[in-house]
């Protein structure tokens, strides 16, 4: 159903209060209201509220037993929201928030288990966004906030894809432009003695491990499958993610050896009258002739590929392209988070070459 009016409105960190006030009152009436994070938009609603926990899952379309994070302003609010506050996690939030990292810790009994997806864990974030931090503390509330698309699709690092998703569904939109990161926050969990990442981000393990020592993966994050030699693409939906539209896959292995088969594959799919699109490189972009080739960024900044990646998924569903083919990335910082997300939109479809 698209039947609710959605605002949209152009913000800024200092820019007047009004829209800001606007925006709160929504929230605190229970309403739904999307804003930019440095990480991917956010779908925020009051966290402490299971109603409007229940109109989040009904606007993303997402199971509700998969749980929100809270959004904080204040390291106060890790004493109000969690029932034991680790060393770890302090160590972790003096050095990352605000910032793109997310701490899974025991819940307060104030955090209600409609937001939490029925866990007595409670997932905790402090943004570094002018805009995602005024309107937390305008609220006064903690704001429960998945990303800001519809479940499967690509999350969105742009207003407009929050609109394209989300119009007709939430009351308002706070368009602060395009965000930072682009892909979302480390997901540590902090309920065990040695913290284990739930997902990979660009807070990677390293520097993660400087601070607390030791930190373990969750084997889930490599996918269904231990297995990198060719995979077929995952026979169950269910561990494909930030999908695009397309059949999508990997092609990893020496540079030389991707961009050879990328295009063979692509003259191939071409001659068959399929649309393709190849997700290169600034180093790559100009050896392929074949299909609608975009650049994602540059590998001397992977940033940049974070940041360019979930659009250009976007770009090409609606260029309609029947195949996506994409060069792989290193394991490294931010390499291994990117990965991630490519493989999920895959669904671990990886070919080795
Ligand atoms: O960067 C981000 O984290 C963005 C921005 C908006 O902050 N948010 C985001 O939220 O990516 P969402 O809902 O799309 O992803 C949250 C992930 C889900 O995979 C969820 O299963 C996991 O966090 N999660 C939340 N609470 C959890 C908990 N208590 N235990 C384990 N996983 C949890
Ligand atoms: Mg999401």
């Amino acid at each position: 159903m698209r039947n609710m009016k959605t605002k949209v409105r152009i913000v800024n960190g200092d820019g007047p209060d009004t829209d800001y006030q606007e925006a709160a009152e929504i929230l605190k009436r229970g309403g739904l209201v999307a804003f930019p994070t440095e990480t991917v938009y956010g779908l925020g609603g009051n966290a402490l509220d299971e109603d409007a926990a229940k109109k989040i899952y009904a606007a993303k379309g997402r199971p509700s037993d998969n749980p929100l994070i809270v959004h904080i302003a204040g390291m106060e609010a890790l004493d109000e929201l969690t029932s034991n506050v680790t060393e770890h996690a302090k160590k972790l939030a003096e050095r990352f928030w605000p910032g793109p990292l997310t701490m899974i810790l025991p819940k307060s009994e104030k955090v209600p288990l409609g937001t939490t997806g029925g866990l007595q864990t409670v997932a905790i974030r402090m943004p570094n966004h002018p805009v995602a931090l005024r309107l937390i503390r305008q609220s006064g509330l903690y704001l429960a906030a998945p990303s800001a698309n519809t479940s499967g699709r690509p999350s969105p690092t742009l207003a407009e894809h929050v609109a394209e998703d989300l119009t007709g569904k939430i009351e308002m939109i706070l368009d602060g432009g395009m965000v930072d990161v682009g892909i979302e926050s480390t997901i540590v969990d902090l309920t065990e003695d040695i913290p284990v990442i739930l997902r990979p981000g660009c807070i990677s393990k390293a520097m993660l491990e400087e601070v607390v020592g030791t930190v373990t993966i969750d084997p889930a994050v490599n996918g269904p499958k231990k297995d990198t030699s060719f995979k077929p693409k995952a026979p169950g939906m269910k561990y494909k993610h930030y999908a695009p539209k397309a059949d999508m896959t990997i092609i990893s292995g020496e540079r030389e050896k991707v961009v050879e088969t990328i295009r063979l594959r692509a003259e191939s799919a071409t001659l068959k009258g399929r649309k393709v699109g190849i997700l290169a490189t600034d180093e790559t972009v100009g050896l392929y002739t074949e299909g609608t080739v975009v650049s994602i960024g540059t590998r001397k900044e992977e940033g940049s590929i974070a940041r360019g990646l979930y659009k250009i998924l976007r770009d090409f569903d609606h260029l309609k392209v029947d195949e996506i083919y994409a060069e792989s990335f290193e394991d490294d910082t931010m390499g291994a988070a990117i990965m991630n997300r490519l493989c999920k939109a895959a669904g671990y479809a990886v070919e080795h070459v």
